[in-house]
């Protein structure tokens, strides 16, 4: 296999999982991060095991070494990071969401096309193994056309008026906090389990901690903050949302998402009704599938390559009973999309499932913006 470089910028706390899982595959080097300046880069490099440290990302993507871009900076940060790296020709992986909004995704996928390199998205959850099989049972109409398609995203690490992100900020994060954040990966792996895009949205957003103690020292993402020294600041984006769907093919859905709900540490889960039969799968118990029908049993499917449908087979790494979590998903992500790029695929060849493009990024901040638009405008249906 051909070996590939990577450099990452923005080395908080997705980026360590990305350097992790591209590790696994054996065939890249990790070569470089960038940071927002030189001390904290070597420190961060450092501590990951990486032997080049850059304090701008401007200098990582221009290093020849580097042919592949992660970008898991915060959100403001995206444009410039992928606009810096397809002028330097290398390919990019973006984590979500791709912008801020549709508008500047839509400008990050014309300059990705323009630059013919592979642009990927992390929706990582495409990548578990029982995802994937209820993607095939439905492409094979096990559960008979669908009807009804919901689910929720719920956490709680934004609960308390101390809790704070710069997520929550519209200019770093965008006008969308939770929806931009969670949702975004909800609505991506229900289009991508049942083949069918989300055409209309009824939204109704909430900002149920209002005013937040934001620390004055700067914090990464989910770490704790000690610091007794904070700003009383108006929170306007939202922190719960409950979104009613409508699909493509007449079905109807809802998603109810929220960063504010005690006891949902990572609670994304989804279930499609169909004619024949259901499935339901809960992020916080990935290895089993609930397969639900009326005149016979339901079942518990495990986990077990020997009982996954044929293109899901690939996606379980290890036997029955060892069980598979977010990290060893967010690999089978990795190695779908860098599998591509050692073969050299062009962008527009065949690839594997859960391998995201901008086109997806693009398609998935169409939906936030038409959310945003459909609670402005009083609660009402709103096409994508
Ligand atoms: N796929 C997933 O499940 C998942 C999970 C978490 C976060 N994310 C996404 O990943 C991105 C990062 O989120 P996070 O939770 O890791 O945030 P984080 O705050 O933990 O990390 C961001 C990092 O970027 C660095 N940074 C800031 N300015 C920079 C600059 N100018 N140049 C280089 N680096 C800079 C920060 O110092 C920090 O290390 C976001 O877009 C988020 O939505 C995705």
């Amino acid at each position: 296999m051909k070996r590939l470089g990577m450099g990452l910028v923005g080395p908080g706390f997705v980026g360590a999982h990305h350097i992790d899982a591209v590790r696994r595959l054996g065939f890249v080097d990790v070569v470089a991060v960038a940071a927002s300046n030189d001390a904290s880069a070597r420190r961060k490099a450092d501590a990951l095991g990486v032997p080049k440290a850059y304090g701008s990302f401007e200098a990582l993507v221009a290093d020849p070494d580097v042919h592949v871009v992660h970008n898991t900076t915060p959100n403001y940060l995206h444009v410039p990071v992928i606009l810096a790296a397809l002028a330097h020709g290398k390919h990019v992986i973006s984590d979500k969401p791709l912008a801020m909004t549709a508008a500047d995704a839509r400008v990050l996928l014309d300059a990705a096309q323009k630059a013919g390199v592979v642009h990927a998205v992390t929706f990582n959850y495409r990548g578990n193994p029982l995802v994937q099989h209820a993607r095939e049972m439905i492409a094979a109409g096990e559960l008979g056309p669908l009807h009804f398609i919901h689910g929720a995203y719920l956490q709680d690490w934004l609960l308390e008026a101390t809790d704070f992100s710069w997520r929550l900020d519209p200019e770093t994060g965008g006008a969308s906090s939770a929806v931009g954040d969670i949702g975004s990966h909800w609505c991506d792996l229900v289009e991508h389990v049942t083949g069918q895009r989300i055409v209309e949205v009824l939204a109704d957003l909430t900002t149920v901690i209002e005013t937040r103690l934001k620390p004055l020292a700067s914090t990464e993402a989910f770490a704790q903050s000690g610091d007794a020294h904070r700003e009383s600041i108006r929170v306007k984006s939202e922190d719960l949302a409950s979104v009613l769907l409508r699909f493509e093919n007449g079905a109807k859905g809802s998603v109810s998402v929220g960063q504010v709900c005690a006891g949902h540490k990572n609670g994304l889960w989804f279930e499609m009704n169909g004619s024949r039969a259901s499935v339901r799968w809960q992020q916080e118990q990935q290895n089993e599938l609930w397969i639900g029908r009326r005149g016979a049993a339901n079942d518990m499917l495990a986990k077990d390559p020997s009982l996954l449908a044929p293109g899901a087979r690939a996606y379980a790494r290890l036997p029955g009973g060892h069980q598979e979590g977010w990290a060893d998903a967010f690999c089978n992500v990795m190695r779908d999309i860098y599998g591509f790029i050692a073969a050299d695929k062009k962008p527009g060849d065949p690839r594997p499932p859960a391998f995201a493009t901008f086109e997806d990024g693009y398609h998935s901040a169409c939906i936030v913006d038409a959310i945003l638009a459909s609670h402005r405008a009083g609660a009402v249906w709103t096409r994508v």
